[in-house]
């Protein structure tokens, strides 16, 4: 292990571990990491998606853990999902064509329609580890949703400094979070969300719905218009 400091961060540069959330998620329990560490790994093993699923890892993407200290509500702690992924969205877009860059609710970035990056948020105790994985040179086949790599759409990208771009934003970011909230973070989300004002599918646990996507609401929900009733959607998966 490499320990790199940049900024504010401390970043544990690993080149191999089964996931880069679990170690970071043991390390919490260990009480041997801090507020603003990153756990950043060459390849991964056994990484992790959301909803139970595996994200394919090999060498080649980036994949890092940053964990935060914050004694804030739950529904605030998932706002940082969407900061992270407007962080890795504006560190995208200094590689590439900023057009091509999409966020799709709740968290993921896709290029070309296609899924790019995928952030994990865990939470244990007082600490929330923020999980990100960036297709930049190679994406699975077979996926639920479909994926892309940034490379095949012509984004040329150093992972380092993707790496530390993203760093950078997160920063600027989780400072205007403190001083203004959620807004200036659900502006920004909103100006390049996928499929805002069309229909969309999303599945629940026990139900899949139809309707437009109206809006995000104050703390990052949803906004499904379904005839003429609006449903609140906390959590779930968008479909096209
Ligand atoms: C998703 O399903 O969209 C979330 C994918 C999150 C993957 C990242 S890669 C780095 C970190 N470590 C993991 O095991 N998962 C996250």
């Amino acid at each position: 292990m490499k320990q790199i400091h940049y900024q504010n961060f401390i970043i544990n540069h690993y080149q191999e571990l089964e996931s880069t959330n679990s170690l970071a998620l043991q390390m919490i329990k260990n009480n041997s990491i801090h507020h603003n560490q990153i756990i950043l790994a060459d390849l991964q093993n056994s990484g992790r998606g959301r909803m139970g699923r595996n994200w394919a890892s090999p060498q080649g993407n980036l994949y890092f853990s940053l964990v935060l200290k914050s004694q804030k509500s739950i529904n605030q702690i998932s706002q940082i999902s969407f900061l992270a992924a407007v962080s890795a969205g504006l560190a995208i877009a200094e590689f590439g064509d900023e057009k091509k860059i999409n966020y799709k609710w709740p968290n993921d970035i896709l290029i070309d329609g296609k899924k790019t990056v995928g952030i994990l948020l865990e939470k244990d105790a007082d600490f929330v580890v923020v999980g990100i994985g960036v297709n930049i040179n190679s994406h699975p086949e077979q996926t639920s949703y479909p994926a892309y790599n940034l490379e095949n759409s012509g984004f040329v990208v150093d992972k380092e400094t993707l790496l530390k771009k993203f760093l950078d934003h997160f920063s600027d970011l989780y400072q205007k979070w403190q001083n203004f909230g959620f807004v200036p973070i659900r502006n920004l989300w909103l100006s390049k969300a996928y499929n805002l004002g069309k229909e969309i599918n999303v599945n629940l646990p026990n139900e899949s719905l139809k309707g437009v996507f109206k809006n995000l609401d104050a703390d990052g929900n949803l906004i499904l218009q379904i005839g003429d009733k609006a449903r609140i959607i906390a959590s779930g998966e968008v479909f096209n």
